[in-house]
């Protein structure tokens, strides 16, 4: 096997310096997200965001990764993921997706909600409520003996029942000293397949959802994922680590 791919097991101290890393990202999109409203833009959540990193003397995670510019993801409506600030005016009716990154004293911790701008359709709270239950199905089985495509099962099976797709274009992800670690965590998969789940590992668990096709196009800046129908798209992620006690949701206020 080759070095990268193996899954690094964290001891409970790193996973303790996992949690202040992620107990910063909870505390920064926590606040994000009540800042959201009509009439705001995604620039200035960005602005809001960069000030709350220096407060904290956090790094972010994503600004610099692999040229990303920015240090919020904001996908907005059809816009499944990687979204970029920008001077778009949020509006009543939108649904917004952030992601959200730090690097702090060594370890990494990701995490992203879906929240809906003011009032918004019926679908589209549908579709963010399936999508953070899914997140929530998924981190149930997220335990010791169970296998990491579990994981993907629980997402794929309750998102299809419920009438939605699953992206499968990108994928839940290992985290620690690095942003992307093995094993990739897809949100599609059979039950009883993968890697066996250890205590120790820690895993960014991410469904990404769309209320119609699943495909996805990248728009010429590079970085922006789309439906290509398109529907709209929810994404939630939380960093979660296996104890021997269940699932730790790092990520968590
Ligand atoms: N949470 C996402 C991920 O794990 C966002 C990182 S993409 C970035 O891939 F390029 F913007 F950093
Ligand atoms: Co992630």
């Amino acid at each position: 096997m080759k070095e990268r791919e193996i899954i690094t097991l964290k001891s409970p101290g790193e996973i303790e310096k996992m949690r202040a890393s992620n107990l910063i990202v909870a505390e920064i999109i926590t606040m994000i997200r009540d800042t959201v409203a009509p009439g705001i833009t995604t620039l200035e959540l960005e602005r809001i965001c960069e000030g709350e990193i220096v407060k904290r003397k956090a790094r972010s995670a994503f600004k610099g990764y692999r040229g990303y510019p920015y240090c919020l993801c904001t996908s907005v409506n059809e816009e499944v993921v990687h979204g970029m600030p920008s001077k778009r005016i949020l509006k009543e009716g939108d649904i917004l997706s952030i992601d959200f990154g730090v690097e702090y004293h060594g370890y990494y911790g990701d995490a992203a909600v879906t929240v809906p701008v003011g009032s918004v359709s019926d679908e589209a709270k549908t579709l963010i409520r399936i999508a953070d239950t899914a997140l929530e199905r998924a981190i149930a089985v997220t335990r010791v003996g169970n296998r990491l495509f579990d994981i993907s099962y629980a997402v794929q099976s309750y998102v299809e029942e419920n009438g939605f797709s699953v992206v499968r274009a990108f994928v839940g992800h290992g985290i620690g000293r690095e942003l992307h670690e093995p094993p990739q965590v897809p949100n599609f998969g059979s039950p009883g397949k993968g890697v066996r789940l250890k205590a120790g590992m820690v895993l960014a668990i991410e469904p990404m959802i769309n209320a119609e096709g699943s495909d996805v196009a990248i728009l010429e800046d590079g970085w922006t994922a789309v439906t290509k129908d398109g529907g709209l798209s929810a994404h939630f992620e939380h960093t979660v680590a296996i104890t021997e006690k269940g699932p730790y949701i790092l990520s968590r206020l």
